[in-house]
């Protein structure tokens, strides 16, 4: 039998809403300021999806359609859409349904991912392995949060850091030797649950007038636990990708990190002394887009012409979870 083959990203897409959400925006109803914002994490705006204006599946279909006109193919070619989401638009069905729906992909199966940060390099994982084993041959990975809609605006040590948007590729066997999904790492540590999560709104906590008059149904958050937890596992996960791949600092063209707060970005990347040239950084501009993160800040690279074909790139993410996850991929 011929050699396993490999997933290759065949096309790219994403979407963002239009309306833009300033630090000075936050300075009318919060006691923060932009310099506060900008220094501590890096953001200096970012895209706020209007309550009128749809969910997570209509930001996920527009960037599927998108990576499925950047691979040159249709949605009926697909077998399997996977949605990384933590945002979904109702508690079930998967948003991956509605994006099937919207799409028209009427071959394919859907599924939601719940990896948080990092449910698009999860998704990447699991999408490799059926490429590998020749299950599927056309699968769209999709990352689309909008955590705007469950954000605490009262609370200024988290709000600030939130985007919407969508990212998305498509995947394919590689043609060749050389390129695809190289490899992947994906990890858990639930004890951690509770560094950042939604009390209310579950099996645990039905939803109740009195839990959303104590805001249990918005975001919680232990930002000085998750910095320290994201740097630490931010690093293994370079040093794991680079070691399992043989692969030096010098042979990787661009770090895709998610997109969480510069100084956790800086700090990751400083332990093996990559320069920030060869780190894509779309922060300031995004803020943290959850499960979008890395697929938008991909297609942004791609699009720039930050990386191409032959480029040999490392995604890394980490989120609620606690998860963090890896990917070598030669493009
Ligand atoms: N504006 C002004 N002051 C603020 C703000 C704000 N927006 N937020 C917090 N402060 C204040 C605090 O109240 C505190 O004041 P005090 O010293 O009087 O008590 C002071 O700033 C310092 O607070 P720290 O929490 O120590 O600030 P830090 O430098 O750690 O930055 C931050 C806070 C930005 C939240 C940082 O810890 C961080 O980015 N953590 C990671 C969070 C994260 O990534 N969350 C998403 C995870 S991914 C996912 O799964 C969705």
């Amino acid at each position: 039998m011929n050699k396993s083959p490999r997933a290759s990203i065949t096309g790219y897409g994403s979407a963002i809403p239009d309306r833009i959400m300033t630090n000075f925006d936050f300075e009318k109803f919060l006691d923060t300021s932009d310099e506060w914002i900008t220094k501590r994490t890096g953001v200096k705006e970012r895209r706020i999806l209007p309550p009128d204006q749809g969910a997570t599946s209509e930001l996920a279909t527009e960037a599927g359609r998108k990576a499925l006109e950047d691979a040159g193919i249709t949605a009926k070619d697909l077998d399997l859409i996977i949605c990384a989401t933590i945002s979904p638009d109702m508690l079930f069905p998967a948003s991956a349904c509605f994006v099937q729906d919207a799409l028209g992909a009427v071959n394919s199966a859907a599924f939601d991912l719940s990896a948080a940060c990092s449910g698009f390099v999860y998704g990447l994982s699991i999408a490799s392995q059926f490429m590998e084993t020749r299950k599927y041959s056309k699968i769209l990975v999709i990352g689309a949060d909008v955590l705007s809609r469950h954000a605490d605006y009262t609370d200024r040590s988290s709000c600030i850091l939130f985007g919407d948007g969508a990212g998305a590729v498509v995947l394919e066997p590689s043609g060749d030797s050389e390129s695809g999904i190289i490899y992947s790492v994906m990890k858990t540590r639930g004890s951690g649950w509770d560094f950042i999560h939604i009390p209310a709104g579950g099996s645990r906590s039905p939803i109740t007038h009195e839990l959303i008059d104590q805001g249990q149904h918005k975001i919680k958050m232990k930002g000085r636990d998750i910095y320290k937890f994201a740097v630490e596992k931010m690093q293994w996960v370079l040093g794991d990708c680079m070691q399992h791949c043989d692969l030096s600092v010098d042979d990787i063209d661009l770090i895709v990190p998610h997109q969480v707060n510069i100084r956790i970005i800086q700090s990751a990347v400083k332990k093996y002394n990559f320069p920030m040239e060869k780190v894509y950084v779309n922060i300031d501009r995004r803020g943290n887009t959850s499960g979008a993160s890395v697929p938008l800040a991909l297609d942004e690279a791609v699009k720039e012409g930050v990386i191409g074909p032959g480029s040999t790139i490392i995604l890394v993410a980490f989120g609620a979870g606690l998860t963090w996850a890896g990917a070598t991929v030669r493009l």
